[in-house]
């Protein structure tokens, strides 16, 4: 999937009062599945302009936030600029391509999965960064019908079957897996649950 599409939304990004909603409440679920603590560090993949890991930053050490939508990403610079935030890291770049070096605590996304055409690839790609016994969780769509996103030309899954997700964490040497229901985004006269999932890399 090239960039365009996010470079192009991500100037309002951040005013749609209903993504605000929801990452809100994604960060909320996140603090209430994962014992954080604030000598954790993270990644999160496809941060957009940051808006999980601003909610996540005052719980955890710092947060490495990862996009390859270079418009987002300014977004995300000037606002951790504008705002001081000192432990907080925005970079540029494809996880397929340029998989960041380090291995942290805590990964996190939100909304990014439906995104990645080849979600097992992505799946070995982000637990290669994680320490063992840390955390995993992945905020997205449960199965839809094709309508969530009207205006999108690119690849797409509808959503996801939640259990198959966790066997596929499941084989990859992760445990204490659960499932909740983070947040009901309500669109085109539907209602759309997204749900965190998250698990712990047997150590
Ligand atoms: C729907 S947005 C979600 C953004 C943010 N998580 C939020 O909830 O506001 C999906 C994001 O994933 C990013 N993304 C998609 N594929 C990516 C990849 N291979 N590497 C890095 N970022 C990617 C996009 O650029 C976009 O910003």
């Amino acid at each position: 999937m090239r960039t365009e599409y996010f470079d192009k939304k991500s100037a309002g990004w951040d005013s749609n009062p209903i993504r605000a909603e929801m990452t809100r409440n994604i960060a909320a679920a996140i603090r209430q599945a994962v014992p954080l603590s604030e000598t954790m560090s993270a990644i999160e993949f496809g941060c957009g302009t940051g808006l999980i890991s601003r909610e996540l930053l005052p719980h955890l050490k710092k947060i490495r936030a990862i996009d390859f939508s270079p418009g987002m990403i300014a977004k995300l610079q000037h606002r951790i600029e504008k705002s001081g935030l000192q432990n907080l890291t925005a970079c540029c770049l494809d996880i397929f391509t340029e998989p960041p070096d380090e291995q942290v605590d805590l990964i996190f996304s939100g909304m990014v999965l439906h995104h990645i055409r080849d979600t097992a690839a992505l799946l070995d790609a982000l637990l290669l960064r994680l320490k063992p016994g840390g955390f995993i969780a992945l905020a997205d769509l449960d199965t839809e019908d094709g309508t969530f996103h009207g205006d999108f030309d690119g690849f797409l899954h509808h959503g996801f079957d939640r259990e198959r997700l966790i066997q596929e964490l499941r084989s990859r040497k992760c445990g204490k897996t659960a499932a909740r229901t983070a947040h009901i985004v309500r669109k085109n006269d539907r209602e759309y649950p997204v749900f965190l999932i998250t698990a712990q890399k047997i150590a």
